[in-house]
């Protein structure tokens, strides 16, 4: 009987102006036990969300819906969670991609990594959260017809991404509902410009490089209605050597800096008394088999 753990990590999309396609691994996991039995049923235990919402059920079974093949019985105990849900930090894609995961590995290691991306990409809609988990680290995908054009950039470990989380939450079609149907050609060259600056930057860990190009026209300026933080953060914090923006599709908000100025931007942005939690951490490995 197959027994095994699957590691998976927080994921922050939207990078800077990379709306849709460029999202980055985070040091911040959950953890989740398959064991194969022989009851005929699939057993969630542990679970923090209503089953009817279960993303790594849905994984697993989209699987054996893709093979066409009978889905194994299984019991999936939720050992660890650490990603905070509907946040913006990637929790239904982290679910998802667990779920193909060990799906896949159910199956014998049937999909290859490209069909495995090309499904979870169908799944969750969008790719920059979901490939980021998958793969870790900082990583652009192209979305052509039916294929995937996936780069990715080691990020260094010198840099801090300081996680501001917010107690309520913002779901995802909320906040592509507050999106216009067409931008402007200055919005969408300004954006077009910096992403190409982005792995150069990332890779010198020029922060203040960074804090120029990770300006963003395509969604920020319609979802900061939805966060009601964002604008006193972003205030406290113009002057200082971080990014910020909104991390996905919020509430969470996230700033980049390096390892010396982290305890820095977290302070100035505890003196302001918000109702947030206040997380800092690095760069985070792909989803994973641990044991
Ligand atoms: N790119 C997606 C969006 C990310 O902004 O809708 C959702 O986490």
């Amino acid at each position: 009987m197959m027994k095994f753990k699957l590691k998976v990590p927080a994921t922050s999309a939207n990078l800077g102006p990379g709306f849709d396609f460029l999202g980055v691994g985070l040091d911040i996991y959950n953890e989740y036990l398959f064991e194969e039995n022989k009851d005929n049923q699939i057993k969630l235990v542990g679970f923090s969300v209503e089953v009817s919402d279960n993303y790594v059920l849905k994984g697993y079974k989209a699987v054996f819906e893709y093979l066409n093949l009978p889905t194994p019985s299984v019991t999936i105990t939720e050992v660890k969670r650490d990603i905070p849900v509907a946040r913006g930090m990637g929790s239904s894609s982290a679910a998802l991609a667990c779920g193909i995961i060990a799906g896949n590995k159910m199956a014998g290691n049937k999909l290859s990594n490209a069909e495995r991306d090309r499904l979870a990409v169908k799944l969750e809609g969008h790719p920059d959260n979901i490939i980021p988990c998958l793969h870790g680290d900082l990583v652009t995908t192209v979305v052509n017809d039916n294929e995937l054009i996936i780069e990715k950039l080691e990020v260094r470990s010198d840099l801090s991404f300081i996680l501001f989380i917010p107690k309520y939450k913002v779901k995802t079609i909320e906040a592509r509902n507050a999106l216009p149907k067409s931008y402007s050609l200055s919005d969408v060259t300004s954006n077009a410009s910096r992403v190409i600056l982005m792995p150069k930057a990332f890779l010198d860990g020029d922060i203040e490089v960074l804090k120029k190009i990770m300006v963003d026209k395509v969604h920020e300026p319609y979802r900061l209605k939805l966060i009601k933080e964002y604008d006193i953060i972003k205030n406290a914090l113009k002057d200082e050597y971080c990014t910020f923006n909104i991390s996905g599709s919020g509430p969470t908000m996230i700033s980049i800096t390096n390892r010396k100025n982290e305890e820095k931007i977290k302070k100035i942005v505890e003196d302001l008394h918000l109702d947030i939690d206040i997380l800092i951490t690095s760069r985070g490995f792909g989803a994973s088999i641990i044991e």
